[in-house]
């Protein structure tokens, strides 16, 4: 049986690429034979390692919420929490930091992007953020982690800290693997070779207006020649706009390539501007549904996050025990 965890910072509207890369994912995995735990997090704690505002960073963390619950997930079957609120994932990653090298962290991609990003917003919390990842994972067991791409590297060190942790202190924690589909790198409208991301014009958030998602659809860059192919290497742009196109239509690329053979890019955005706002629209209507109802929001997670400390105890007590801290 498998335990999924995955979780994604409010450091903005979320956006195509989460919703493609690891969302739908979660979705699918929620109602998956063979899976026995499923855990869906805010990882606020992540989220405040880059700059943040104190006073609106609690309303991006219900939109946040609010973007899991009208995009499908189901707080009957998964447990939906805030990381903040379940204290044992900071204890856990203090833990796994006793026996993770620093050697291991300045390495990372994902860390010297953000520090050529925010080269004043320096602190040890950037260079510790996958160990917290790691505690995130390892402490409810999980096995299954769906993700988009860029977090490999993460998943990678998480195993390497559970090997280090069964090797020292006895078995405790199985082999991690993520789970990726087509929709793990979405890239940017503007600059198709980078990835989509919550800054800037270069994403689709989910909570676009109609008009927004077709401003932006209209001038996401496309490549040189007219032919409507998926070539990433030559084409990276118009492939992406298949690929989201191909995601959210349910359309074979090969079946978009016939129909779309001798039509201009501008007809090919045109319509996938529809399928997109035609896709966000439920998606909105339960998202204002659900900002409008706090309250019912902030019950759900409350239940959830009860149930995760439950089981977050019960495996930090075992993990200690094992470490002479019992
Ligand atoms: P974050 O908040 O950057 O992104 C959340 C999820 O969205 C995926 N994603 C994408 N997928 C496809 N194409 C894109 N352009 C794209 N952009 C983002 C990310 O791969 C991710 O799955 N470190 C994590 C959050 C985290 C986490 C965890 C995830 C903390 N603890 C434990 C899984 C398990 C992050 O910063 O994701």
């Amino acid at each position: 049986m498998n335990k999924i965890f995955s979780g994604i910072r409010p450091s903005g509207k979320l956006h195509l690429g989460n919703y493609l890369g690891a969302i739908k994912n979660w979705l699918a995995l929620s109602e998956a034979e063979g899976i026995d735990q499923t855990i869906f997090a805010v990882v606020d704690l992540h989220g405040i390692t880059t700059p943040y505002d104190p006073k609106k960073f609690p309303d991006q963390v219900m939109d946040t919420v609010c973007d899991y619950l009208a995009a499908g997930v189901d707080p009957d079957k998964s447990l939906l929490i805030r990381q903040s609120h379940v204290p044992q994932h900071t204890e856990l990653a203090w833990l796994l930091n006793t026996i993770t090298p620093v050697s291991w962290l300045d390495r990372l991609p994902t860390y010297k992007e953000k520090l050529e990003q925010t080269p004043k917003y320096h602190n040890m919390g950037l260079l510790d953020y996958p160990v917290l990842m790691a505690a995130d994972i390892l402490l409810y067991k999980s096995t299954l982690v769906p993700v988009g791409e860029d977090q490999l590297p993460h998943i990678d060190l998480t195993n390497e800290i559970a090997k280090r942790f069964n090797s020292t202190f006895g078995n405790t924690f199985e082999p991690v693997k993520p789970y990726l589909t087509e929709g793990a790198r979405i890239m940017s409208l503007q600059e198709p070779t980078k990835k989509m991301s919550k800054t800037g014009d270069d994403g689709i958030a989910l909570s676009d207006s109609p008009d927004t998602i077709r401003e932006k659809i209209k001038k996401a860059a496309t490549d040189s020649g007219k032919e409507i192919k998926y070539d990433e290497q030559n084409k990276p742009g118009i492939s992406n706009l298949l690929t989201i196109y191909h995601l959210l239509s349910n359309k074979e690329i090969s079946v978009l390539e016939s129909q779309y053979a001798g039509k201009s890019y501008v007809e090919l955005k045109n319509d996938l501007a529809e399928v997109v706002v035609n896709f966000l629209k439920p998606h909105q209507e339960k998202y204002n549904d659900l900002r409008d109802n706090p309250d019912k929001v902030l019950k759900i997670l409350e239940a959830s996050e009860q149930k995760a400390r439950e089981i977050a105890e019960k495996n930090l007590k075992e993990i200690k025990q094992k470490m002479g801290l019992g």
